[in-house]
């Protein structure tokens, strides 16, 4: 029986430590978020990646027992491995190269070493469980190599490659040391997708002038294989955000936020800990919002939820700490005895906490510096049954190119976010609803099942295309 099987850096679920005990968790972030809500534990699937912490040697087996339960497969990696290969390679040398801040960027010859060494180990891990028949599904920057090791051992494997970050244009990827052995790897899958359009069109030039490939539309030929590359812009779980709509704890948290905030309109901002989240930017377009508009004192307040992640990695530390001061900055310049102008917070919350406050706040602010896709956007519109609030959206994130009915502003541009907090704060219902239906139809039809169903159907064509050309 073939069955398909998902390779991502992160399981869907992460493992964590308190006082010695271990207990299992869901995982952060948009792919396995996304991709999460979609995975079914049955025979015909299969999830592999890292688990998220070093575990202890003595803890390996009985974890790997309750994770394959699950349909899951652990890869686990040491502690050099985490710091070369993940904070390393991973998130000092791609992350900041691929969203346009490559000034931010370590090109460490350890950290390739590792790379590579990890994503032959994910290899080893893979062919340990594949089958010629199978469909390898492999995700984001953390295994560019991947697809290309596999192809090496398993020359007929269907292979589809997806990255869920922006793929940047040819000038910066071209940075690199190693962009040749990058496009190789990638070059491996049969079906390559992105996000948006202009990632895709980046990829091509870069292929054509790294590698000197033959590319025509969205085609590369390459070592003798025909391979696709196109756009599958990311849905969400519409109907999960639809059902928490009518959950007895989200309705009561709702209850208790108003309790709180009495009259105080509340704008929403939701981020993984990121300097491509713009979170400083929008701190500083808040701040010039309170001094330009006194008249908004006690009367809005931005809630600001910031989620930790990669805090072990100087530049995401050092963010931390400058958030920490302009937040409290703020609120010191600002705030009376009954209210605050920032209510900042440094960790994750339940998914019924977060429906309650999609559901509460009058606008959302999703302001990246770049961001592939963006989800919570999509998550804010999805809670919105009453078709109301309003969504201030970065023209950097993916999801621009499908929420056009969003305010869209320039991240860069800290005068025209405020301007638009108070656009979006005196829009009046009727056009609040015209948009927010529009987005809100977008959302749902275009959902992650679809965006699944849709990138597999691909790549099976893209293979029996493939086969008619032999
Ligand atoms: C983004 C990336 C994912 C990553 C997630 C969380 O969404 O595209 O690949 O898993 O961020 O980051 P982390 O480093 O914690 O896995």
């Amino acid at each position: 029986m073939s069955k398909t099987i998902i390779v991502s850096n992160r399981l869907p679920v992460k493992i964590t430590e308190q006082d010695g005990q271990l207990s299992f968790k869901t995982s952060e972030g948009g792919l396995a978020t996304g991709l999460g809500s979609v995975f079914q534990a049955d025979a015909e699937s299969l999830w592999i990646g890292w688990p998220g912490m070093e575990v202890p040697d003595e803890q390996e087996k009985n974890v790997t027992a309750q994770l394959n339960e699950q349909s899951l497969i652990p890869v686990y990696l040491s502690k050099e491995e985490i710091t070369q290969y993940y904070e390393g390679f991973s998130n000092e040398v791609l992350w900041p190269v691929f969203h346009y801040m490559s000034t931010y960027a370590r090109y460490e010859n350890i950290y390739w070493d590792y790379y590579q060494q990890v994503n032959e180990k994910f290899k080893n891990a893979l062919i340990a469980v594949a089958q010629p028949g199978d469909t390898i599904w492999i995700h984001d920057y953390q295994l560019l190599l991947l697809p290309g090791l596999i192809r090496a051992v398993l020359p007929e494997v269907t292979i589809g490659f997806f990255q869920h970050i922006p793929f940047p244009s040819y000038e910066l990827f071209r940075l690199l040391p190693w962009r040749a052995e990058l496009l190789n790897g990638m070059l491996g899958a049969d079906l390559v997708g992105f996000h948006t359009y202009d990632d895709a069109r980046h990829f091509l030039s870069s292929a054509a002038r790294i590698l000197q490939v033959q590319t025509a539309s969205n085609n590369i030929q390459y070592n003798g294989r025909s391979i696709v590359v196109e756009s599958f812009p990311m849905g969400i779980d519409n109907a999960k955000f639809e059902a928490l709509i009518d959950n007895t704890q989200v309705k009561q948290n709702i209850l208790n936020l108003r309790e709180t905030f009495g009259n105080v309109h509340i704008i929403l901002s939701i981020d993984r800990l990121d300097y491509s989240k713009g979170i400083l930017q929008r701190l500083q377009a808040f701040d010039l919002f309170m001094q330009d508009h006194p008249e908004y004192k006690e009367k809005v307040s931005l809630y600001m939820i910031v989620v930790p992640s990669r805090d072990t990695v100087t530049q995401y530390r050092e963010l931390r700490d400058e958030i920490d001061k302009l937040a409290g900055n703020i609120n010191a310049r600002y705030r009376t005895n009954n209210w605050s102008p920032v209510n900042y917070f440094y960790r994750s919350f339940p998914i019924e906490n977060l429906s309650a406050l999609f559901q509460f706040a009058d606008v959302c602010l999703v302001t990246p510096m770049r961001d592939g896709m963006n989800l919570v956007c999509k998550e804010y519109v999805a809670s919105r049954k009453n078709n109301d609030g309003v969504l201030i959206l970065s023209e950097m994130a993916g999801a621009s190119k499908e929420l056009t009915d969003a305010l869209i502003v320039n991240p860069n541009n800290v005068l025209q976010m405020s301007q638009a907090i108070v656009a979006a704060l005196n829009m009046p219902l009727e056009e609040q609803t015209r948009r927010m239906k529009q987005m809100r139809e977008l959302v749902s039809k275009y959902n992650v099942m679809h965006w699944v169903r849709v990138f597999i159907e691909r790549l099976g064509e893209v293979k029996r295309m493939q086969q008619s050309l032999l």
